[in-house]
């Protein structure tokens, strides 16, 4: 793998780009939640969306091509990832800008369990990546 692609693929930075997933119960209180909002619309934009995409047209199609069956099982398995996290960061980001001060105890928790189990699922996500498709590159 050329020194450019290893760069593209590198998720170290992720939980250093993902900490703003912690201050959210921050954000909540002192009632700053247009930032906070903004912030993982730039994640999402940034990162997430140009890292997927990335993947999905330089690397996925060279392991259809020359992959094993498993691996070609394990990209569609990802690409399915892709569209799941998506679809969850776009749902969590709805949640936010529907968010008035007037919700439950109950449904700031639900929120922020919400915001853990995005966290959870990115990460492992790239860990699948990193373990078990591109060391085979
Ligand atoms: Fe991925
Ligand atoms: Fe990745």
């Amino acid at each position: 793998m050329d020194k450019l692609t290893k760069l593209c693929l590198d998720h170290t930075y992720l939980s250093e780009r993902m900490a703003f997933f912690e201050k959210l119960i921050e954000a909540i209180e002192s009632g700053d939640l247009e930032n906070y909002i903004d912030k993982i619309q730039f994640f999402i934009d940034e990162y997430i969306v140009k890292h997927f995409k990335f993947e999905e047209e330089k690397i996925f199609p060279m392991i259809i091509q020359h992959g094993s069956p498993e691996e070609k099982m394990m990209v569609q398995e990802l690409q399915q990832e892709h569209a799941l996290i998506l679809r969850k960061l776009d749902t969590f980001k709805e949640k936010l800008l529907r968010y008035n001060s007037s919700l439950l105890k109950s449904d700031v928790e639900t929120i922020i369990e919400a915001s853990k189990g995005i966290v959870r699922m990115i990460l492992m996500h790239a860990q699948k990546e990193d373990e078990r498709l591109f060391p085979n590159l």
